[in-house]
């Protein structure tokens, strides 16, 4: 069991987490924009993600950590994360966050904040696909509880690359509470 991690946003750089709405679009799309090693949905994709209105047995959640902006001072989204979950079954899909917000716990507090999301839904494992190049987010998903399980060759296209899948059992995974 991995004890539970409380994460603290520093004092001179407070954000939240909290559940994305339609009005979030065009943030997501400039993060998702300048984040290429993240999967690279259309607008339409991600507008069905961010009904309210959901069908199916497949239920998705998408989340975005948002704080101040340094120099506006308006509110500014930092990152976003979204997964599915069915049964006992979930995924993370997608996490990036903003260049210049990286190395301050936001990737880290969306990810863990999915997973409580899927855990308290009955999931017992979260599973995912990562580029096998992409060192920083491997990193992430191990400091979370996410081993390595195998690797899809040649699943990434432009450019062409192995996948690292990895998972976790949320069972024994720490939860994670964010204090904001
Ligand atoms: C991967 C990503 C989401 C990490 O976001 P972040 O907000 O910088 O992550 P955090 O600050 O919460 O970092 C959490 C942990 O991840 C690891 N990590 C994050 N960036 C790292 C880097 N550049 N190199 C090595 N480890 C890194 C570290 O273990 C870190 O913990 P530590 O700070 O205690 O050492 C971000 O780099 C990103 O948006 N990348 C582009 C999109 C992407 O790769 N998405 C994943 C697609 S599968």
């Amino acid at each position: 069991m991995i004890p539970d991690r409380t994460i603290e946003p520093r004092p001179d750089f407070p954000w939240n987490v909290r559940r994305a709405t339609p009005a979030d679009l065009e943030a997501i799309l400039a993060i998702q924009h300048g984040s290429p090693e993240a999967p690279a949905w259309s607008s339409p994709t991600w507008k069905q993600m961010l009904s309210p209105e959901q069908a199916g047995s497949l239920l998705r959640v998408c989340l975005v950590a948002e704080g101040d902006h340094p120099a506006s001072r308006s509110r500014w989204v930092l990152g976003f994360c979204v997964a599915c979950w069915a049964g006992e079954w979930s995924e993370l899909e997608s996490v990036a966050t903003v260049v210049s917000a990286r190395g301050r716990g936001v990737g880290r507090a969306l990810c863990g904040q999915v997973m409580d999301w899927s855990r308290e839904r009955g999931a017992r494992v979260m599973e995912l696909e990562v580029r096998a190049s992409n060192r920083a987010a491997q990193a992430l998903y191990r400091s979370l509880g996410f081993a390595e399980q195998g690797v899809r060759r040649r699943y990434y296209q432009d450019p062409i690359e192995d996948a690292v899948l990895m998972s976790v059992d949320l069972l024994t995974a720490a939860t994670t509470r964010v204090l904001t």
